[in-house]
């Protein structure tokens, strides 16, 4: 039964982002359709990075996120995979992350990998599908110095397939996130935030997973500040 209810939203949710795609307002752009997913180093291919943190900041507060524009070595002009805000091109999730950063002092840090997601929408989407039926842990290429410093790490993502991307699940193995409290934001195309946040507390059992995690619809980003700020001041920033 489980498995039937999971195959039609799967079917659904399959019908709903190629809908999206034909009209424009899909994930990911396909202004370069022939381009296919290929390893290699994020330093090569994408287009922004925070690769590492730096150590000389004394804040305690990390905002670490993913976002498909910085790993997928597309074009900011003529992708759709970015937003613009306050007239700058930039992936989703950072765009929120920047919001939340101008709020809290926290640090920035772009979740890389070796994989170079397709650009095409289409393609996107059947990579990460094969990517979650696999279970895959795509290698990361970017990391965080000094992770013991944070007490807190906000962790942005989008929603894939009802689920984080797999490469979030590298990233919650790669750190031991023991006694440090984690606030969950994502960006998503309808389906909010699905079960992620208590995937994560599953994941850092010895954590502190903040529920009030904060969701927005893709097509809102532009205009999250203020959603953003009335979130973070009820957390108490
Ligand atoms: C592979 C893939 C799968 C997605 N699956 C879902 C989904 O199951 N539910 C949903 O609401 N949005 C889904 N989306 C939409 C994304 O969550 C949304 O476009 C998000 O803004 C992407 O953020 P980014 O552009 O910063 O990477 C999916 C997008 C992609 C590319």
């Amino acid at each position: 039964m489980k498995k039937l209810a999971s195959l039609i939203l799967s079917a659904v949710l399959a019908l709903s982002f190629s809908a999206c795609r034909n009209s424009g307002t899909g994930v990911a752009n396909d202004t370069s359709a022939n381009q296919t997913q290929s390893e290699s180093t994020s330093a090569e291919n994408n287009t922004q990075s925070e690769i590492s943190t730096s150590e000389s900041s004394d804040t305690n507060v990390l905002i670490a996120y993913f976002t498909a524009a910085e790993n997928s070595g597309v074009d900011a002009v003529s992708s759709a995979s970015y937003s613009m805000v306050n007239g700058e091109a930039v992936g989703r999730l950072r765009a929120i992350a920047n919001m939340i950063q101008t709020k809290t002092g926290g640090e920035l840090f772009s979740i890389q990998t070796s994989v170079v997601y397709p650009t095409d929408g289409g393609e996107l989407i059947e990579y990460a599908a094969d990517e979650q039926a696999n279970d895959a842990r795509p290698e990361l290429t970017s990391h965080i110095d000094d992770f013991e410093k944070y007490d807190v790490v906000f962790v942005g993502y989008p929603n894939w397939w009802a689920d984080l991307p797999q490469v979030m699940y590298s990233f919650f193995d790669e750190y031991d996130f023991s006694g440090k409290t984690i606030i969950p934001f994502n960006v998503h195309n309808g389906s909010r935030l699905s079960r992620t946040v208590e995937t994560i507390a599953e994941l850092e059992p010895d954590a502190a997973v903040e529920t009030n995690a904060f969701t927005i619809s893709e097509h809102n980003v532009p205009d999250a500040e203020k959603e953003v700020s009335d979130w973070l001041e009820e957390l108490g920033y």
